[in-house]
């Protein structure tokens, strides 16, 4: 059989430095584990702007559709800020989410042992975390019309739209459901059922689909303004958060910080299966571009590495090779392995991006 292709958009910022540590694992895999991908590369964001003019090419966007999974490193930067908002780097991958359907984005978030002093919040508080967050990922006021920069009268008035379909509602509870029922079997559904009507909607779908389909799944629902507070209060008390696309972009946001840096934490974003059975899939970090420290070598690749991982296990079914990459970032940070993002209160030398993936392929090698 021909092996799995993986379609690589490292994109703008620190992507390109933190994806060539995750292009060293993909071919590890391969020398190592027997594990070998067909891998292209192609632009997206502001790198594929500068080329074509468009921050998401046709053919890209083609090529994305007909692989097996797509890694993506980040969007995005200073340079771009005065463009037109249709050609903005963004609009390349929401352009990817919305065209591939990826309508489940799984964010967990997961402190490490060795990071809990790291995080913001007291070590009892974050030590042993372990949610996932699923955010709605192709609708909601992120694509709901009408849209737009309007005049009225004598001023103007900016519109967006929050829109939910059940059916949009209910594939993405389902995924939360499934997840959970793997995990520790709790969802948590959070909106604003106070104060918007789609917010109403979306707690009586998933109360319907846990209902007819998910009994046995443990449920409970929140509004999205206390989800945000109890998750810095205690955090611990979450299994899965099915939440919507703004709601989840805020929330996962402040899920990161939960786990020391948000350079760890990686992303999926799931659509429906494919021909081959295999899910629709992009793979990213959930940090962004980080133009302040591009080019650097500053950057961690540790949330694009554990993003690989991710397509490992989701796309790919290898759990245990997923399972063998995190230990082995695990191992690296018990060992004291930090890069920038990852100083303590007590300091210590940093390593670089590239030092940082060199520890991390030694400790996989030590695995086997
Ligand atoms: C994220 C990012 C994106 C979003 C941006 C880059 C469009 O913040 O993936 O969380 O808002 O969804
Ligand atoms: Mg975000």
């Amino acid at each position: 059989m021909a092996n799995p292709s993986l379609l690589i958009l490292p994109g703008d910022g620190i992507g390109p430095e933190v994806m060539a540590e995750v292009k060293k694992i993909i071919a590890w895999m391969g020398d190592k584990r027997g594990l070998g991908f067909e891998v292209s590369e192609d632009l997206v964001g502001g790198a594929a702007y500068d080329k074509h003019g468009t921050p998401l090419h046709d053919d890209t966007m083609a090529k994305a559709q007909a692989v097996d999974a797509v890694l993506l490193g980040a969007v995005g930067g200073p340079k771009y800020d005065k463009l037109d908002f249709g050609v903005k780097p963004e609009r390349g991958l929401l352009r990817l989410r919305k065209e591939m359907d990826l309508f489940a984005n799984l964010r967990p978030a997961q402190c490490f042992d060795a990071l809990a002093d790291f995080s913001s919040l007291k070590r009892d508080v974050v030590a042993g975390l372990d949610i996932m967050i699923v955010r709605e990922l192709t609708s909601g006021v992120y694509f709901g019309e009408p849209r737009g920069i309007f005049t009225e009268g004598n001023e103007r008035v900016g519109i967006n739209t929050q829109r939910y379909t059940e059916s949009e509602i209910a594939r993405v509870a389902r995924s939360a459901f499934e997840l959970a029922r793997r995990r520790r079997n709790k969802v948590c559904s959070m909106e604003k059922a106070n104060v918007m009507e789609s917010g109403i909607l979306w707690r009586e779908v998933v109360q319907e689909v846990h209902d007819k389909e998910y009994p046995d799944v443990e449920l409970s629902h929140m509004y999205a303004d206390n989800g945000a507070m109890q998750l810095v209060r205690w955090p611990k008390q979450f299994d899965v958060i099915l939440t919507d696309n703004l709601f989840g972009d805020v929330l996962s946001d402040c899920a990161a910080m939960l786990t020391g840096s948000l350079g760890m934490l990686p992303s999926a974003s799931l659509g429906a299966p494919m021909a081959n059975g295999r899910p629709k899939a992009l793979y990213e970090p959930v940090h962004g571009s980080a133009p302040d420290i591009a080019g650097q070598g500053k950057a961690n690749p540790i949330a694009c590495i554990l993003s690989f991982a991710m397509a490992l296990r989701y796309s790919f079914d290898k759990g245990d090779e997923a399972t063998r990459v995190e230990k082995a970032v695990e191992k690296v940070l018990a060992e004291g392995v930090r890069t920038a993002d990852l100083m303590g209160p007590d300091g210590g030398t940093p390593v670089t991006t590239v030092q940082m993936g060199a520890a991390v392929l030694a400790a996989l090698d030590a695995s086997l």
